[in-house]
């Protein structure tokens, strides 16, 4: 029996490589979905080019100088009139709104690039760096209206090398979120799951 595939809406707001490998999976049957549109908030994001190059709808919806209600109505313009049901924050730069989030409920994802709670925020990978951490990695977690807060799907762990820079552990960081998102969500697809207070339990 053929599995409905998931629409997708990819947010971004820069460099774009968790989409790029989202979309990869999803195109080799990895996950049951389908990416119907990449939408950032930053117009010259390299993102938006790279989802061009794969034929998958995207635009640029410059948050700047708007109110962010404002902003918001438009980017959820953007998700519904492209029939998404599944939001995956992809490096997007920009807290959600009460509202937003509340409009999909335990259906907006993201990446972050630490192993949550530690290092929210910016440049979490340069925090666990100077920070001394010896194990650092990456988190998949639904999305609240806190920054980086919302209950955990997945997590990768990386180990931290002495002669680490921030950069060189950023990239081996990297290399796990594209293992882990692709991996979060054809779980969140394909198998039974509830949220649990702060736990994402699967059957
Ligand atoms: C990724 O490392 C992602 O985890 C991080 O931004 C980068 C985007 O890279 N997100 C956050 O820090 C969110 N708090 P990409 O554009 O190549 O996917």
């Amino acid at each position: 029996m053929r599995r409905e595939r998931a629409r997708v809406a990819v947010l971004l707001s820069g460099r774009g490589s968790n989409f790029v490998a989202l979309a990869e999976a999803c195109a080799r049957g990895e996950v049951p979905a389908e990416i119907v549109l990449v939408v950032s908030n930053k117009p010259d994001a390299a993102g938006l080019e790279r989802a061009h190059e794969r034929g998958i709808p995207a635009v640029a919806i410059p948050g700047k100088g708007l109110p962010r209600e404002e902003h918001e109505a438009k980017v959820i313009a953007g998700i519904e009139g492209a029939g998404a049901q599944w939001i995956c924050l992809a490096g997007y730069m920009r807290l959600l709104s009460e509202g937003f989030v509340a409009r999909f409920p335990h259906r907006i994802l993201n990446i972050h690039p630490a192993l949550l709670p530690s290092f929210p925020g910016l440049e979490a990978q340069r925090q666990a760096w100077v920070y001394g951490v010896k194990i650092s990695g990456c988190t998949v977690h639904l999305v609240d209206v806190g920054c980086d807060t919302g209950p955990i799907v997945l997590q990768r762990s990386v180990p931290v090398l002495d002669d680490d820079t921030a950069d060189s552990l950023a990239a081996r960081i990297l290399e796990q979120e594209h293992i882990a998102y692709p991996t979060a969500l054809r779980l969140l697809l394909t198998r039974p799951w509830r949220v649990d207070g702060r736990r994402v339990i699967f059957a």
